[in-house]
C-alpha cells in the first residue's frame, strides 16, 4: 500500500482487485435505492453513469486530499441534480454506496481507519451539500 491517506488506500486496494468498479457500484445503487433505475435515461446511460462515477471518485480523492478544486464539483452537482430529480439525501447516498462497494471488495483488508475516514468524509459532504440546498 503506497498511500497513507485511508481514502486513497481504499481505492488503491480496490483497484488491485477490480478493474472496473462501475458495474458493482451501480448494481448496489439500484439494489439499495431502486428508484434510481428510473432516473437514468434508457439510452446512452452507460456513458453517463461511467463518467458520473469517474468524476465522483476524482472529487472524493480531492476532497479527502489536497482540495485543489475538483471537490467543488460536489456542491455544483448537488444543484444540477435537483433538475435530474435526485433529492439531496439520495445524492449523498451515492457516496455511501461507493464506500460499501470498496468495503466489500476489500473484505478483511478494510481497516478501522478507512471506516472512520469514509464516515467523516460522508458526514462532511452531507453538511456541504445541505448548505447549498
Ligand atoms: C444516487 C445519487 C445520484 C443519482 C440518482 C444521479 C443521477 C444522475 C443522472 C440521472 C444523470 C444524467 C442526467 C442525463 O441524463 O443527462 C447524472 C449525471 C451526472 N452525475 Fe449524477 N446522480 C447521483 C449522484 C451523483 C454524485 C454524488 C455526483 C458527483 C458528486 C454526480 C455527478 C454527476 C455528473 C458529473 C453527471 C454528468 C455526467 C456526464 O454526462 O458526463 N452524481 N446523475
Amino acid at each position: 500500500m503506497s498511500s497513507t491517506n485511508p481514502i486513497e488506500s481504499s481505492f488503491e486496494l480496490a483497484a488491485e482487485r477490480c478493474e472496473d468498479l462501475r458495474p458493482l457500484v451501480y448494481r448496489r445503487l439500484h439494489a439499495e435505492h431502486p428508484q434510481t433505475l428510473a432516473l437514468f435515461r434508457s439510452e446512452g446511460s452507460e456513458l453517463v453513469k461511467g463518467s458520473m462515477l469517474a468524476m465522483t471518485i476524482e472529487a472524493i480523492l480531492d476532497f479527502a486530499g489536497e482540495r485543489s478544486g475538483k471537490f467543488r464539483m460536489i456542491e455544483c452537482e448537488a444543484v444540477s441534480h435537483d433538475a435530474y430529480g435526485t433529492p439531496r439525501e439520495l445524492f449523498v447516498a451515492f457516496f455511501g454506496v461507493i464506500m460499501r462497494t470498496l468495503q466489500e471488495l476489500l473484505g478483511p483488508d478494510w481497516t478501522a481507519g478507512m471506516d472512520r475516514a469514509w464516515r467523516d468524509l460522508i458526514a462532511e459532504i452531507e453538511t456541504v451539500v445541505g448548505e447549498t440546498a
